[in-house]
This record gives structure tokens, C-alpha cells and sequence, in this order.
């Protein structure tokens, strides 16, 4: 039978410690209803005594919460504290006190000026008090990671004596490796008399980016509580990411012969909810929760990936709640993942066709980091305009600023493939190439109109000109030009126009 591992999440405890992080009331409410969405075992909504924002949190938890999870309020191993979380707890129907203090050497003699003997006492105290008010007590071992291990024993033997219903282990400075931290959890677990009638708990923090290999190694050793922030929040590196563990335990429970009851469909909710409230962004290649977590950038990876998901991902993103797999196009996409996005998008073409987008997918991908479907939309329209092109433009240099002569350079193909090189100074840059521009071109117009607007995102984004260009014999006729440079899509807009003048002409000559 798998063991169920149950995750502790206190986001609105230690998560909120993080520097920048903090809630109010309200907002640690939102986060607690979709903790509870997200089907966690236990919520630490927060540290009663340490201002009555918290005192009301855990209240307020802990009226929401009902039956579906135990609300948790953290004290320090003092009287008071765990008076008053009593007190916040009063209005949940499954309340937890999780009450004690550091047991390492440096704890005990810099931080308590405690003796051991004096903390095993205090730690039998602490849980007999805070058990007058509620049956659920949790004990914490301060530093456990740091702490002797002989020691650690007997202030747990101690906490189990007194009653404590789980015994949390924290590796409160993330110090520990991985191995070296099961072989702990499972010292505890087989030299503590009755602890297997307790949860033992895991609460490690990621100062050596290990939080989450260290908790599993707690379960691999007979933990099956965790305790996790969302995203990873809390002091210095964080707290164990609850999207990870509990991921992993779905991915490897077999392994760990282990399970949770979370509804992993709202880990991405609950992230992003997370990352509004507090502010804390995720970074982009984050676990589960990032922005490129299913995003995929090679070539070699994105063919894969259109092939078969699971050629490169072990996650499938509908069961975190993703929207789905992305491929990124970019300068090292190849032609399979540019098909499959224009088809994605509507657009087939001919294997010749094709390799012209192709070509003119990678100019615009090598000027931007990311080209987007409004890029590609940009890019077809452009080829469309260009297949009747009477002249097409190569290549446009343009000089201006202040006090230079705004001057353009423009190179161009006419329809018997002879190239002009042509230029010209003008009044502005986009004078300039149109000036340029009309020294090659047998017809001419006059500009009645110019409009550009960025068709797609960033600072990179494709800039689309239209400009509407009038004839000799007055009608009107609109081109659309589109590049990373506004006066190259401008140039392209004019001699669109033109070739549209000039096809006109002709089929009404015809
Ligand atoms: O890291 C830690 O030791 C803690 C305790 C208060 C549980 O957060
Ligand atoms: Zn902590």
C-alpha cells in the first residue's frame, strides 16, 4: 500500500517571510481558498502572535477551511504565543499548534542561551501546553539539520513523550545534501520510541538549491508530511516549491512508494495567483510553474516534440493546468516547427512556396528574439503582395539625424531581374526612399496617406506601414509594408503601392 505523503503548505507563513512577499488578510484569503482548491493537507496560515494582521489570517483560515484541510498557527516554544494561537484557532474545525525551538549547538548557546537539558524540558512543556487547547500539536526542531544528531533524538523522544501528534525536522539554513539528510529523518525515525505512530515531517529550505531533493529524501526515509511554499516562496532561497515535491511524488511514486492528494490541474493557478499577490515573479525556467516549463526553443527539440510530446517532456502540461506544449520560433527553429505553426494558423504551402517564407522567416527571426503568429500573419501577407511584384525591394541604407541630410540607398529588381542601386536625399528618411524609389519606377504617385502601427509584441516588434498612394489618374491604391525597421516597411509599402498602380494599368489595358 503507498503511503499517502500529506503537504503541509505554508505559503502564508514562511512563504510570506520572503522579503517583499507579504499579504494582507484579504489576499492570504484568496491564496487559502485556492490552497484548498488545490486540495493541500494542512495550510500554516500564519505566526498568531506577531501582529494581529496574523492573528486575524489564521482566524479568518481557519472559518473558510471547515472540514476540507487542518489550519495551522506557528508559536514559539513561550506560553503567550501559544495562548493567543489557540485563541486565532478557535474558529477552525481541524486546528494544529506547531510549537518549538532551535536545537543545534548554535541555536541552543547563541540564539536560546539555553543548555540541552533545559531545551528537552522546554520541548516536553511546549507540547503539553499547547495540548490543554487542541489535540493536533505539531513540535519543530529548530536547525535539526545542523544539530547533533544524538541530541535530536532525544528532544523528538521528548516531543512524542509529551504528546506532539508530528514531529517536524526542518533543515532550517538548506544546509544539508541529500543522502546525508535521509540517513537522519531515518535515524529518527528507527531510534525514537512510538514515532511510528506520529507523522514525521520534512521542512527543508533551498540555500543549496536542494530544498526539494532533500524533502524527498525525508519521504524515501519515512516522512510523509512536507512542507512547501507555492513557487518556492520564503526566506533567503526559499522553502521547498510545492509544485515540485508533489510532481515528483506523481512522477516516482512507484519509487517512493508514495502519493498525494493534490489536484495537480491548479499548481499553475495557484502559481500565477501567487506571483500576482505577492509580486515575486517566477523566473522563466522555473520547475512546473515557469514560462518556458513546456517551451521548446532547438530545432532538433522542437522536431521531436512535434513528433511525439514525451521525445522531451515528462510532463504532460494539461495535467499541471499549462496551457499546453509552445514551441518557440526563433532563429534555431527549423522547417518542421514553422510548417506546423503556419498550419496551426491556416496557411499551407507548396514545398516552393514554402522555402520563400522559410527564408523569409529566418531574416525577420535572426532581428528578434521570438517571432510570434502575428509575425508569421505579417509574413505571409507580405509574400501574398509580393507575388505579382513589378519591382521588389533588395535593400535599403538610410542616413539621417541632426544635422545630417536625411539620404537613402536603395536597391532595387525590376521584373526582367535587372538590379538598380539608386540614391537620394529627401526631407526625412521616408522621403528620402521614396525619392530613391521614384528614380527607378516607370510610374509615379503621390502619398496621400501614411500609417504605421506595430503588428506584434516588444521592442522588436514587426512595424507594418500602409500608406494609400494616388495615381495621374486618381485613383487610390493602399500598399502595406512590414519589418523590424519602420522605414524599410515604409519603403516596402511605397513600391506595394506601386506594383498594385502599375498591375492595375495593365489589366485595364489588356
Ligand atoms: O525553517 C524553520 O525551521 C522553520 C520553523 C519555524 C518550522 O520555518
Ligand atoms: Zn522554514
Amino acid at each position: 500500500m503507498a503511503r499517502k505523503i500529506h503537504i503541509f503548505d505554508t505559503t502564508l507563513r514562511d512563504g510570506e517571510q520572503s522579503p517583499g512577499a507579504s499579504m494582507n488578510t484579504e489576499e492570504k484569503l484568496i491564496v487559502a481558498q485556492q490552497l484548498i482548491r488545490l486540495g493541500v493537507d494542512v495550510i500554516e496560515a500564519g505566526f498568531p502572535i506577531s501582529s494581529p494582521g496574523d492573528f486575524r489570517s489564521v482566524n479568518e483560515i481557519g472559518r473558510i477551511a471547515g472540514d476540507d484541510c487542518v489550519v495551522c498557527g506557528l508559536t514559539r516554544a513561550i506560553d503567550k504565543d501559544i495562548d493567543v494561537a489557540a485563541e486565532a484557532l478557535k474558529s477552525a474545525k481541524r486546528p494544529r499548534i506547531h510549537t518549538g525551538l532551535g536545537v543545534s549547538p548554535s541555536h541552543m548557546r547563541d540564539k536560546l542561551h539555553m543548555t540541552e537539558d533545559q531545551v528537552v524540558e522546554r520541548a516536553t512543556h511546549c507540547v503539553q501546553y499547547a495540548k490543554r487547547y487542541v489535540e493536533d500539536v505539531e513540535f519543530y526542531a529548530e536547525d535539526a539539520g545542523r544539530a547533533e544528531e544524538a541530541f535530536l533524538i532525544r528532544v523528538i523522544q521528548a516531543a512524542v513523550d509529551a504528546g506532539a501528534t508530528v514531529v517536524n525536522i526542518p533543515d532550517t539554513t538548506g544546509y544539508n545534501l541529500p543522502e546525508a539528510w535521509g540517513r537522519r529523518i531515518k535515524a529518527l525515525s528507527d531510534n525514537v520510541r512510538g514515532i511510528e505512530n506520529v507523522t514525521i515531517s520534512v521542512h527543508t529550505h533551498n540555500d543549496l538549491g536542494m530544498a526539494t531533493a532533500l524533502a524527498l529524501a525525508g519521504v524515501a526515509n519515512d516522512a510523509t508530511q512536507i512542507e512547501c511554499t507555492i513557487n518556492g516562496l520564503g526566506e533567503r532561497a526559499g522553502n521547498t516549491a510545492l509544485e515540485e515535491v508533489v510532481m515528483a511524488i506523481k512522477m516516482h511514486g512507484d519509487a517512493l512508494d508514495a502519493y498525494t492528494d493534490i489536484n495537480t490541474r491548479e499548481l499553475t493557478r495557484a502559481s500565477r495567483l501567487v506571483t500576482r499577490i505577492t509580486g515575486m515573479n517566477v523566473q522563466a525556467n522555473k520547475a512546473i510553474v515557469g514560462a518556458n516549463a513546456f517551451a521548446h526553443s532547438s530545432g532538433i527539440h522542437q522536431d521531436g516534440v512535434l513528433k511525439r510530446r514525451d521525445t522531451y517532456e515528462i510532463i504532460d502540461p494539461a495535467d499541471v493546468g499549462a496551457a499546453g506544449s509552445e514551441i518557440i520560433l526563433s532563429a534555431r527553429s527549423g522547417h518542421a516547427a514553422l510548417r506546423h505553426r503556419l498550419e496551426q494558423l491556416g496557411y499551407s504551402f507548396e514545398d516552393a512556396a514554402f522555402e520563400d517564407v522559410y527564408t523569409r522567416f529566418l531574416e525577420v527571426a535572426d532581428q528578434k528574439k521570438e517571432v510570434y503568429d502575428e509575425d508569421l500573419e505579417s509574413i505571409v501577407q507580405e509574400r501574398e503582395r509580393d507575388v505579382d511584384a513589378v519591382y521588389t525591394l533588395n535593400a535599403l541604407q538610410v542616413s539621417c539625424g541632426d544635422p545630417l541630410i536625411p539620404t537613402a540607398t536603395a536597391t532595387i529588381t525590376d521584373e526582367l531581374g535587372v538590379r538598380h542601386v539608386v540614391a537620394a536625399t529627401g526631407t526625412g528618411p521616408v522621403d528620402a526612399a521614396y525619392k530613391a524609389i521614384d528614380q527607378v519606377v516607370a510610374i509615379h504617385g503621390d502619398l496621400q496617406e501614411f500609417a504605421v502601427k506595430a503588428v506584434t509584441r516588444g521592442i522588436d516588434a514587426l512595424g507594418e506601414v500602409v500608406v494609400r498612394v494616388a495615381a495621374e489618374d486618381g485613383r487610390v491604391y493602399t500598399g502595406r509594408g512590414s519589418d523590424t525597421d519602420i522605414i524599410v516597411s515604409s519603403a516596402k509599402a511605397y513600391v506595394n503601392a506601386i506594383n498594385r498602380m502599375i498591375n492595375t494599368a495593365r489589366a485595364n489595358r489588356a
